[in-house]
């Protein structure tokens, strides 16, 4: 059975690699695309699958002329045109019926929007071509210390005081000193989203079936929310706020006051059922000289500073909850306590993601091993400055979510990241994104069956030239290098594997 799908999907040029395909002669000039919403036919095939799997769920029947769509929903009817565009797209739709339906209900990308500001165009550029590939979520990382970026009404200095900065360039406002300017400052650099920008961006996400979950990161990577609003950074011995504070203070009830102020003005922006609240790379540092961090440890019997991490997380997650939504939390929240309902993105390779899911925890699995985009995708001597090991497109298509003994069922997706560090421009942008991004999609999508790497690249550089003649900047395969090609990360693993393959 395997090898027969093997089969089918070879003759189907298309990213995700559909369920099934049965082809049958010639091509289609689709003159004529019919809906059925209520095939009975359609309706037994998917009866046995997950619910978020039925609702997306299409089949098309393809005629030389004529297209006949089954659906239960617009969503599946959605999923279905975008197959027949990309077909279109890339030249040819051939006859025969195509059977689709989505593996995971979590197909994610998540942009940093706080190193480097991108603006609402090139997320409206990007979530055409994500629909185009079935995504289904768009993570925005709206703040962190380079920048705030999105208005609140109830705390303005955030976007007043913390959305602008001195050095373009993420490195640049690293060298200035981490100093922050104001939008009247001709020299400054930054930007924020206002809230009809981002109802409107929420707007064209739902057109295309996406999600848009929202991220305020806390307590870490948060020195432009203590800088605008020093009750939020930590108290010193003298009552004095500490000056330069990267995490808020989770002892200071000014902090909570403003995370659920602005907690709140998301929610009514966001209609997402999750929103994402951070939680990594919490620097505790001026925690144990702060009064007020120790006045709650003493409180709360208290021996480590870390456990006020748990504190801060347990009680946004109650907050957000109470307004009928839940968190999402980078995989650091694991160690510090939070209810079962809070789901954990793993990003520090797969570990968290496995102990979170043994906890009885649902898991969006986000792991630096895999599917960090600001990592190279070549050769560091070819390409422009990034993070992180070798991470080509073959090696992302490598990726399998389901790690041994995990439970599939509490493993909602993947999600790969863009942090944007190293990122100055939405050129640059782009070309971090496309193509590995249709590893991620086909991931997402696609059953879990073997994989044939070199097949996938066949499709991906079809698609990546219909990218191309859209106006994407993609990086360029007819460049990559023979290491990058393989898949492995280093040329000493490369070579071991060309003298045992000989
Ligand atoms: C992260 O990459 N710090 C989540
Ligand atoms: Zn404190």
């Amino acid at each position: 059975m395997k090898s027969l799908l093997l089969g089918f999907i070879l003759a189907l040029n298309l990213i995700p690699a559909p369920v099934e395909f049965k082809p049958s002669e010639g091509t289609s000039t689709v003159d004529n695309v019919v809906v059925r919403k209520h095939s009975f036919g359609f309706r037994k095939a998917v009866r046995d699958l997950p619910e978020f799997a039925r609702k997306e769920a299409y089949r098309l029947t393809i005629g030389p002329r004529k297209v006949v769509v089954e659906a239960r929903t617009d969503e599946g009817v959605f999923r279905a045109r975008k197959t027949i565009e990309q077909l279109q797209a890339l030249g040819e739709v051939p006859c025969g019926v195509i059977f689709d339906y989505p593996r995971f209900r979590h197909r994610g990308l998540m942009i940093d929007e706080s190193r480097t500001f991108k603006g609402a165009q090139f997320l409206k550029k990007q979530m055409d071509a994500m629909a185009l590939l079935k995504f289904n979520i768009l993570h925005l990382h709206l703040d962190d210390s380079a920048g705030w970026r999105i208005e609140s009404e109830t705390y303005p200095d955030l976007t007043a005081k913390g959305a602008f900065r001195i050095g373009a360039h993420y490195m640049e406002w690293e060298k200035s000193g981490y100093k922050y300017s104001t939008q009247d400052d001709p020299e400054a650099y930054g930007g924020y989203y206002t809230k009809d920008e981002l109802r409107d961006l929420v707007a064209y996400a739902a057109e295309r079936y996406i999600t848009i979950i929202p991220e305020i990161e806390m307590p870490g990577h948060s020195l432009e929310v203590t800088s605008a609003y020093p009750g939020t950074s930590c108290t010193l011995e003298d009552g004095t706020p500490f000056k330069g504070a990267w995490d808020v203070c989770p002892g200071s009830e000014e902090t909570y006051k403003l995370l659920e102020s602005v907690l709140t003005e998301v929610m009514e922006i966001f209609p997402s059922h999750y929103i994402h609240i951070g939680g990594d790379e919490a620097s505790m540092a001026v925690w144990p000289k702060c009064i007020k961090c120790r006045e709650r440890m003493r409180q709360e019997g208290y021996t480590e500073v870390s456990q006020l991490q748990g504190y801060l997380v347990r009680r946004i997650e109650a907050f957000v909850r109470a307004h009928g939504r839940s968190i999402i939390g980078w995989d650091e929240i694991l160690e510090t306590g939070v209810p079962q309902s809070a789901v954990i993105q793993s990003w520090r390779g797969i570990s968290g993601g496995i102990k979170a899911n043994a906890a009885g925890h649902k898991v969006v699995m986000s792991p630096n091993s895999h599917l960090y985009f600001d990592y190279y995708q070549d050769l560091i001597r070819k390409e422009p400055r990034a993070w992180g090991e070798l991470t080509s497109l073959r090696h992302v298509y490598s990726y399998e979510p389901v790690a041994p003994g995990m439970d599939e069922t509490l493993v909602l997706g993947l999600q790969a990241n863009l942090w944007c560090e190293w990122i100055p421009t939405v050129e640059h942008a782009e070309y971090m994104l496309w193509p590995r991004g249709f590893a991620v999609a086909e991931i997402g999508w696609s059953p879990r069956r073997e994989k044939d790497p070199l097949e996938f690249r066949d499709r991906a550089d079809a698609l990546r030239h219909v990218l191309m003649d859209m106006g994407y900047n993609t990086f360029d395969l007819d460049t990559e290098s023979e290491l990058a090609r393989s898949g492995y990360r280093t040329f000493d693993a490369f070579e071991r594997a060309k003298k045992q393959n000989n």
